[in-house]
């Protein structure tokens, strides 16, 4: 059987040095946690970045993290300190990730920062050269890849290449601010399919194409002069059953093996009965949308005074890129906000945020979805949004209620949700209200719908469905050659 090398940035587990120790964890973000399924049922391996700067480790430490890896059958690609600064932290997080996300007052245009790019780029192809043997098929995933497709296709134009983008893909007013615009289409292009989470970000992108490159354009198709390719949307899934099946087992176990989160709301609500818990996590990013989410909850706790002891905001905040300054300062509005709301409306035993900066383990995580009313996720851009679809494969009697952001890729599959406009503060807090007052029969009628749809689309038939597309973009392009 061949193999097939998945390829993307961040690798599913982490690695961190202390002494003589090497520690391994899961990553965070919806491209490792979802890819992390796909990559156990398939003959795959998965090269990638382990988190740590290369030139910090000595050659039998380097020798460890190789071996800790392998055992997860993952591949490192080595980042110096200066490439991890210049390019995850400069091309990919300070002019992409905020562009693609429609933040372009936080987008740099720095060249350094983009030859850097392009390096690692390189490196990446290097990588795979090194492991092509008996593999036919790659599959690159996200924005710090986005020129790679081309350089495997120079290399190796034999291998059929897919590509994924997990964040939006922007309108092409905002795209083309970039000036690496068409050396970024071109290296795109080198794939044979490309993949967008929605048919919005799949349009933008055609269009960019057209309007930059001028190739000819089919409802699904490029025509380049020598190849096909093909692009078309793929909404990412869950491991559905794997968030369900893990909050029916929490809900049986005894007192002693309950996770601490269980235990500790467990508690609370048998002293504050009247508690709704609302649930709000993600990474700290200024894409998330939090401080606007927190601006609506004060504005809540204002407007809706018969509430506020009534409800208690879960805010689970998992610290990310912490060496790009605008996720530095967001921290600090966010604790500002925190103390300004937990400071007003705080009384001797009650306060109402609980905030958390860390991440969980995978069992906390699956008790606070099940365990909490409401989830209020509300990003003012998300290519998809997992965490939405988590909370509800979570649900283990069918009730709870999502607020879901209308600018998360999710909205487009779960209109039971209640969708709110995250910059609209008065329609949050009013959704807040309804989701709080929703009849139980309500709350199951909509989340019977949103559950079938998440079980049936989960995550091994997105990438099922993504791979079926791509064999069968090969055998097209065969098809086409020997015409
Ligand atoms: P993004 O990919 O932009 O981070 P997603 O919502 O698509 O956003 O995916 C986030 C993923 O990270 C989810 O699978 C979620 O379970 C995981 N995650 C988020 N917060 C935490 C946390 N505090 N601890 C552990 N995992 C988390
Ligand atoms: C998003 C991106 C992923 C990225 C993740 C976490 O999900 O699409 O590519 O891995 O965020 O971000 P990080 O910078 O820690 O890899």
């Amino acid at each position: 059987m061949k193999r097939f090398l998945i390829i993307s940035n961040r690798l599913p587990v982490q690695i961190a040095i202390s002494d003589d120790n090497i520690d391994v964890t899961p990553s965070v973000g919806g491209l490792a946690t979802g890819m992390q399924s796909v990559s156990k049922s398939f003959k795959s391996s998965w090269i990638g970045w382990s988190g740590v700067e290369a030139q910090n480790l000595s050659s039998e430490q380097q020798k460890k993290v190789d071996n800790a890896l392998a055992k997860e059958n993952c591949i490192d690609v080595n980042l110096t300190e200066e490439e991890v600064e210049l390019y995850y932290e400069g091309f990919s997080n300070k002019t992409i990730w905020p562009l693609f996300h429609y933040f372009s007052q936080f987008v740099e245009y720095e060249e350094d920062q983009w030859q850097a790019y392009k390096a690692v780029n390189q490196k990446f192809a290097d990588v795979i050269a090194e492991n092509m043997e008996g593999v036919d098929k790659i599959w690159v995933h996200d924005y710090h890849l986005l020129l790679l497709p081309q350089m495997i296709k120079e290399r190796f134009p034999e291998v059929t290449i897919g590509f994924f983008l997990h964040i939006p893909f922007p309108s092409y007013e905002v795209f083309r601010i970039l000036p690496w615009r068409n050396e970024i289409i071109n290296g795109m292009l080198g794939a044979d399919l490309l993949g967008f989470h929605t048919f919005d970000y799949e349009r933008h992108f055609m269009s960019s194409v057209r309007r930059l490159l001028g190739y000819d354009i089919q409802i699904n198709e490029i025509s380049l002069p020598r190849r096909i390719v093909k692009v078309d949307n793929f909404p990412m899934g869950i491991d559905y059953d794997k968030f369900h099946d893990a909050a029916i087992a929490s809900q049986k176990k005894s007192v002693r093996d309950k996770s601490e989160v269980r235990k500790e709301l467990e508690r609370y609500y048998l002293l504050y009965p009247e508690t709704k818990f609302i649930l709000s996590i993600d990474r700290l990013d200024y894409s998330k949308g939090l401080i606007n989410r927190l601006e609506a909850f004060e504005y809540f706790l204002q407007e809706y005074p018969e509430y506020r002891d009534k409800v208690t905001l879960v805010l689970l905040a998992v610290p990310s890129r912490v060496g790009v300054e605008q996720y530095q300062q967001m921290k600090s509005e966010v604790d500002e906000i925190v103390g300004r709301v937990n400071g007003k409306y705080s009384s001797i035993n009650r306060m109402p945020i609980w905030y958390f900066y860390r991440s969980l383990p995978f069992q906390n995580l699956v008790d606070l979805y099940n365990y909490c009313e409401i989830a209020l996720i509300t990003p003012i851009r998300d290519g998809m949004n997992l965490v939405a679809k988590e909370f509800i494969a979570s649900k283990t009697d069918g009730r709870g209620v999502l607020i879901l952001s209308e600018m998360a890729g999710a909205s487009k599959e779960m209109s039971e949700a209640l969708i709110i406009n995250p910059n609209d503060k008065a329609q949050i807090a009013a959704a807040i209200q309804t989701a709080i007052e929703m009849p139980d029969e309500e709350q199951i009628e909509r989340n019977t719908i949103l559950q079938k749809r998440l079980k049936r689309y989960n995550v091994e038939k997105w990438a099922n469905d993504f791979l079926n597309s791509l064999e069968k973009v090969k055998m097209s392009e065969e098809i086409y050659l020997a015409k």
